[in-house]
């Protein structure tokens, strides 16, 4: 079949059933393919009911409904369909949009899923938008939840931002209205960060005397001739720039680090804005949107998010909201922990165990975070302790697009030495995660490593 072939028969299926479950993951890939998804079924008239998943493992299928509904798993389910298998799902009754690696089982579950026509930066959410403009071309106001999620799972690349179909589905949403994309300082925060914060934080490229260093953004920014209050005294943040001092302080900085021999092409990044959101809030850009999302995941409360994705400004907006703060300061104190613990270096691959500090939830964002800062030569692997069940360890693990180049696959890995234990693993070549007994934290570390090893021997004959 062909990606269309899987994306119209996906449609007729849903546009035929008499109900769906629509079952998702718990980040902001999984939370906007949901809603896009939620939204174009029942504007088709279908009824449909969200489950959100934290992860599909055998304990948490009995929040897959056995009854008549037709089950479209979002954002999972193309790494598990043996649980798909077990839990006796037929064929007809199942629909998986997702783009993790598949496995291989005996029955032919229809997939809408990009990776295996070559797509690897694509998200579930994109793919969810696929099925919900064969569904109606008039849901072209849904590209935007799309971007979202292509964002939020890291599928923007830093010299070109969204590419292949996450592209033309950005250019849905800009030909729409609500989305624009527009080349500019690669910084988080362009909505709601003091623009002396953002500066300071936005750490990718390294500026003397600015990055790590609020006061010295400021002086900088004012040396520059840019105000850092409104004439009603609120810090301005850098969405409220206008185009020249935009281009005023990219020229500076660029300057800076090239005289500083640095290296800029990281410096600029194109973001995407979505101009029918309120101005200094965290809707309005697709970065702070999805870190929203993520923060109702981690506060396991993806429904909130959902309720944001459909338009609720109110209750749920505020709630997603107070959720973001906690979740920021969680991650800010997870880099601080990584980096000032320090990571073991084994051959292949360097690791830390961070206990019970921080919620599973989030150690594989902070290992991603982190990860361009450690050794850019070698994989990261964090491990947590899950307090809800000691008896096992999570494991995340990231990589850069250049050591994927080169032939690493860390999904591969990950089910293969979780494997030797029973565990649970999946995702992709470039980010991966497992659960495995506590008990075989150590032996399973030497079998990552040795399998790393081996993918990088082999990337090099
Ligand atoms: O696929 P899953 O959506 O749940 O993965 C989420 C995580 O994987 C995100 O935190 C993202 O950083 C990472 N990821 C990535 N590059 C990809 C796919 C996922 O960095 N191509
Ligand atoms: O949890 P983390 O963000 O590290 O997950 C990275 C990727 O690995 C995600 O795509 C997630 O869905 C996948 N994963 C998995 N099985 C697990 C843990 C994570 O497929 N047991």
């Amino acid at each position: 079949m062909t990606l269309e072939g899987e994306v119209r028969e996906a449609a007729d299926r849903i546009l035929n059933a008499d109900e769906v479950t629509v079952i998702s993951h718990i980040d902001a890939d999984g939370i906007t393919s949901l809603s896009v998804l939620m939204q174009a079924i029942t504007r088709a008239g279908v009824m449909a009911t969200p489950v959100f998943l934290r992860q599909l493992e055998p304990l948490m299928m009995h929040r897959v409904p056995k009854d008549d509904s037709l089950k479209v798993f979002s954002d999972l389910g193309a790494g598990q369909q043996n649980l798909l298998e077990e839990h006796g799902l037929a064929e007809d009754e199942v629909v998986i949009v997702d783009h993790h690696v598949s496995q291989e089982v005996d029955t032919p579950y229809l997939q809408v899923n990009a990776l295996p026509y070559g797509h690897t930066k694509f998200s579930a959410a994109g793919a969810a938008y696929l099925v919900a403009r064969a569904i109606d071309a008039d849901n072209r106001d849904l590209a935007k939840l799309a971007v979202i999620g292509n964002v939020g799972d890291m599928m923007a690349r830093e010299d070109c931002g969204l590419i292949g179909p996450a592209r033309e589905i950005a250019g849905d949403g800009i030909e729409y209205g609500n989305v624009t994309a527009r080349r500019d300082l690669n910084l988080f925060g362009i909505s709601t960060r003091p623009l002396h914060i953002c500066l300071a934080y936005s750490d990718e490229t390294p500026v003397r005397g600015v990055t790590g260093n609020p006061q010295g953004a400021r002086r900088f920014l004012e040396l520059h001739g840019i105000r850092t209050r409104t004439d009603s005294g609120r810090w301005r943040v850098w969405e409220d720039l206008d185009d020249s001092e935009r281009q005023t302080i990219t020229s500076a900085l660029t300057e800076q680090v090239v005289a500083d021999g640095g290296d800029v092409e990281k410096l600029t990044a194109e973001l995407y804005l979505f101009p029918d959101e309120a101005p200094q809030t965290a809707l309005r850009n697709a970065a702070e949107f999805s870190t929203l999302l993520n923060a109702c995941g981690r506060w396991a409360r993806p429904e909130i998010g959902a309720a944001v994705c459909a338009d609720d400004r109110g209750v749920a907006l505020r709630e997603a909201e107070h959720m973001l703060t906690h979740h920021r300061a969680t991650i800010k104190e997870l880099m601080h922990y990584i980096l000032k613990t320090g990571v073991e270096e084994l051959g292949a691959v360097q690791y830390i165990h961070v206990g019970d500090r921080f919620p599973d939830t989030v150690v594989g964002i902070g290992a991603g975070m982190a990860l361009s800062k450690l050794n850019q030569d070698k994989p990261v692997l964090v491990m947590c302790s899950l307090p809800e069940d000691p008896s096992l360890t999570k494991v995340s693990m990231r990589a850069t697009d250049r050591m994927v180049g080169a032939g690493l696959d860390l999904q591969a890995a990950l089910i293969e030495a979780a494997a030797p234990f029973g565990g649970a693993g999946g995702g992709h070549a470039i980010a991966a995660g497992a659960y495995i007994p506590r008990e075989a934290e150590e032996e399973f570390l030497g079998l990552v490593d040795a399998c790393i090893g081996r993918q990088r021997t082999r990337g090099q004959a």
